[in-house]
């Protein structure tokens, strides 16, 4: 698990139709509907920026990249240095996280999905990372309705394999949509077959690492959200109805 970087660049995926929350998307991108005070994508692009993360390449379908890059621009007012990469198809997030392999080089990299809202600075965890130097580490968060997530396996209090919404969980935990991945996912991604809905699962990414014994996690103290589903979205907006950036209010 050794790299030559230390540089942390960062990925949020902003793609897919927002079916789940439609008619509020028939018009426009899930990612820039309100949570709290401030649009959905601000969430994670904040989050990583308290991190240190500035260098972010953000992920999109055609139809919404004008909204998108209408609200955020070069990033230059969030203090952020933003990319754009077009997902044709919302083929999934793995798909999605494929499309940045020119933009993340030899880096290390943080995936955020767009509709993730937490109230944990991440600094800690990047940092771990960054020692770690290498392979992937993902976030969990105590839940009661992991069916609805991805949900890891342990055995021995190691993660043995991470399922994508099952029936029967086999824990209580949630992975959430925070990743750390080295330039490896890529090939990862390369080899990886369609799921039974049609999409790049971002959960068999995530079993790759561990059939590589190259994956770590952690485990969230605050509140987390996916924002995704309407009964997310009304959680999300509770959770962050107060909350504020100091990046934003100075
Ligand atoms: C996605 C991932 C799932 C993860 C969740 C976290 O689910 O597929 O593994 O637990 O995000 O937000 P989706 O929201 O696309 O259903």
């Amino acid at each position: 698990m050794t790299t030559e970087s230390t540089t942390l660049k960062g990925v949020v995926l902003a793609g897919g139709t927002g079916s789940r929350l439609f008619p509020l998307t028939k018009v426009t991108n899930k990612h820039l509907l309100p949570v709290g005070r401030y649009p959905m994508i601000y969430h994670p692009l904040l989050r990583m920026r308290r991190a240190g993360i500035t260098q972010i390449a953000i992920v999109t379908s055609p139809e919404h990249m004008g909204d998108v890059v209408n609200l955020l621009g070069s990033g230059h007012e969030l203090g952020l240095d933003l990319t754009y990469r077009v997902q044709d198809q919302p083929g999934g997030i793995a798909q999605a996280v494929g499309l940045c392999e020119n933009f993340v080089g030899d880096d290390l990299f943080c995936v955020i999905l767009g509709d993730n809202v937490l109230a944990d600075d991440l600094a800690e965890d990047a940092a771990i990372y960054r020692q770690q130097g290498g392979g992937a580490r993902i976030l969990l968060k105590e839940v009661h309705d992991p069916e609805r997530y991805g949900v890891p396996r342990f055995e021995d209090g190691r993660i043995v394999e991470i399922i994508e919404k099952p029936a029967d969980p086999p824990s209580n935990y949630s992975v959430t949509g925070i990743y750390f991945y080295d330039k490896q996912v890529f090939d990862f991604i390369r080899n990886l077959e369609p799921s039974r809905r049609g999409e790049f699962e971002v959960s068999d990414v995530n079993t790759a690492y561990v059939n590589a014994s190259e994956l770590t996690y952690g485990i969230l103290h605050g509140w987390w959200g996916d924002a995704g589903t309407l009964e997310g979205w009304h959680e999300a907006n509770d959770l962050a109805r107060d909350l504020t950036y100091e990046e934003l209010e100075d």
